[in-house]
């Protein structure tokens, strides 16, 4: 799916204004604009079934109207709330929010997709399904399937918090994937075919250097014997906004069930050391 470009950067500001933004902040700004239209996308083709949100925000983005950085950052002291808040937790439109539907007394994987990812669920399913044509692993399929959804939670080093979130319930090398996922789309793999990417460039610039955090993350990654796992999660990831294909669960539940564990409880009452994060998914409305 090709962005606006131009578009994009009026959105971020100025150029002195990009310059200052952290370049994961910049990443991160063109990660939820292309899950933004890409929803929108979806939806004016299915005629609706889009959270109100996505909708207004890419229209937002549609008629040129986005906050430049300068004013993004003028509006941190406006709000009560930190914008790396997930995509459930905070509404972009102003609107009020809306009740969620109940969840099942034992929810599983699906439940969650069905009831509580509506806005990262279109990104994700495309990725397993590029995942899944190209003929990857089960794991890599998996892990292209879970990779973004923590993001409906919380924003931040994305990679790590989804990792954590799944890591009672599958394969290591699918958490590790997941983790990893987010260091390396900056560092390019001729052999895999997984060139910089030229928006990218354009975006970061020429001379664009990644976090310490980063970098070193790619570098030990890099030397590690399951690398083409998070690799993978890239190569699949970059190339799967196509507004044109509609992705449902149904080709994964195969896969979710040889490698999902789904306890008896349900996830969130399970006792597990992350219960309590798809607790929150489950009741983002409840105070304490
Ligand atoms: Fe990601
Ligand atoms: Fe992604």
């Amino acid at each position: 799916m090709e962005i606006d470009r131009k578009a994009f950067l009026e959105s971020l500001g100025d150029a002195d204004a990009i310059k200052k933004m952290d370049s994961e902040a910049r990443a991160d700004a063109l990660e939820h604009r292309m899950l933004a239209e890409l929803n929108t996308a979806i939806a004016s083709r299915q005629n609706g079934g889009l959270q109100e949100s996505n909708k207004a925000e890419s229209s937002q983005f549609e008629s040129g109207k986005y906050p430049t950085a300068a004013e993004v950052e003028a509006q941190i002291e406006t709000r009560t709330y930190r914008s790396d808040a997930g995509f459930l937790m905070v509404l972009c439109t102003g609107a009020n929010a809306k009740r969620l539907a109940p969840m099942p007394a034992n929810p599983t994987l699906l439940d969650f997709f069905k009831l509580r990812f509506m806005d990262t669920a279109n990104h994700v399913l495309q990725s397993a399904n590029l995942a899944m044509k190209n003929g990857m692993s089960e794991e890599i399929i998996l892990a292209c399937l879970l990779h973004d959804v923590v993001q409906e939670l919380i924003r931040t080093d994305h990679g790590w918090w989804g990792a954590q979130l799944f890591e009672p319930y599958v394969p290591k090398k699918v958490t590790f994937a997941i983790c990893y996922h987010q260091a390396l789309r900056y560092y390019a793999d001729p052999s895999v075919g997984y060139e910089y990417p030229d928006l990218y460039r354009q975006l970061f610039g020429v001379d664009y250097v990644p976090p310490a955090y980063i970098e070193e993350t790619y570098r030990m990654v890099r030397k590690h014997r399951w690398y083409m796992e998070p690799r993978m999660v890239a190569v699949n990831d970059l190339y799967a906004f196509d507004p044109s294909v509609v992705v449902t669960i149904d080709p994964f539940l195969d896969i979710i069930g040889r490698h999902c564990k789904q306890p008896k409880e349900g996830l969130g009452n399970d006792g597990s050391p992350v219960a309590h994060m798809w607790r929150t998914i489950i009741r983002p409305d409840q105070p304490l």
